[in-house]
């Protein structure tokens, strides 16, 4: 099999980082992506490349990106999660800022990405089990992975013509920095390696859809099915 050339956004952290090693254990050539210049020099020996930008500052990623000849799989990993955690005074800022890095940057790193991508590639987007369900101070969380969500399932009608396939992933709680911070309880908590494992398969098979861990995500379909009234009262209860 010939080697492949795979982008990876957020590459210097959690899940990221755990496909920058998979990735280059099997032999594929990677492009490392991610903001902090001291993490990304500290894996450059083993990357392909490395492009150190802020995604939410289009400049910067024109001018990291523009040496990029062809990617064959362009991985949209990076974000960020923070939480609303008084919604009567509900945070403005926050809400923009968590929309903008996990949402609005991918429209300007598809701009700039996209049209490097090979026929025949893919691109794979990283959302999060949490559209499966709304859960309480996830209102700018679980809003910019349901607009990802939607911004993948429309783009891969539209890149069919290109001959381009659309991956959408939605992990479950995955221990990283970003889940560090949480004080509540993560069921079927898995580790990033756990993660990116599950994901190189499911990219290698081209799959359309990846959820997991499958006891996570087919409880929280599961209740999505049952009435509203229902699942609310278990998603608040104390
Ligand atoms: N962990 C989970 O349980 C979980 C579950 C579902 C979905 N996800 C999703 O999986 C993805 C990776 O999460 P993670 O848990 O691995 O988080 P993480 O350990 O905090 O890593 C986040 C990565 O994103 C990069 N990043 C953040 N903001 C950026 C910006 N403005 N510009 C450029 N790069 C930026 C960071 O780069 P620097 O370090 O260089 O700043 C870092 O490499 C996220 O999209 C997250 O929403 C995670």
């Amino acid at each position: 099999m010939s080697t492949k050339t795979v982008l990876i956004t957020g590459a210097t952290s959690g899940i990221g980082a755990a496909l920058f090693e998979q990735y280059t254990q099997n032999g594929e050539q990677v492009i490392a992506c991610g903001r902090d210049k001291t993490k990304l020099a500290a894996i450059a020996e083993r990357a392909y490349q490395t492009c150190s930008f802020d995604m939410t500052v289009p400049h910067e990623i024109a001018d990291a990106t523009q040496h990029i000849n062809l990617i064959d799989i362009l991985i949209l990993n990076a974000g960020n999660c923070r939480y609303i955690d008084n919604a009567k005074a509900f945070d403005g800022e926050l809400f923009s800022d968590v929309i903008s890095t996990n949402l609005t940057a991918l429209g300007w790193l598809l701009q700039y990405l996209l049209p490097k991508v090979s026929s025949g590639g893919q691109v794979v987007f990283v959302s999060s089990s949490a559209t499966i369900l709304p859960f309480p101070r996830s209102e700018a969380y679980g809003a910019s992975k349901a607009g990802i969500d939607y911004l993948a399932n429309s783009l891969r009608f539209d890149l069919v013509e290109e001959e381009i396939d659309v991956t959408l992933i939605h992990p479950g709680f995955v221990k990283t920095p970003l889940t560090d911070k949480n004080t509540f309880n993560m069921p079927f908590l898995i580790t990033s390696e756990e993660a990116a494992k599950r994901m190189i398969k499911g990219i290698d098979k081209r799959k359309k859809y990846l959820h997991f861990p499958k006891r996570l995500t087919f409880l929280l379909k599961f209740i999505s099915f049952l009435p509203s009234s229902l699942w609310q009262a278990l998603i608040t209860r104390k």
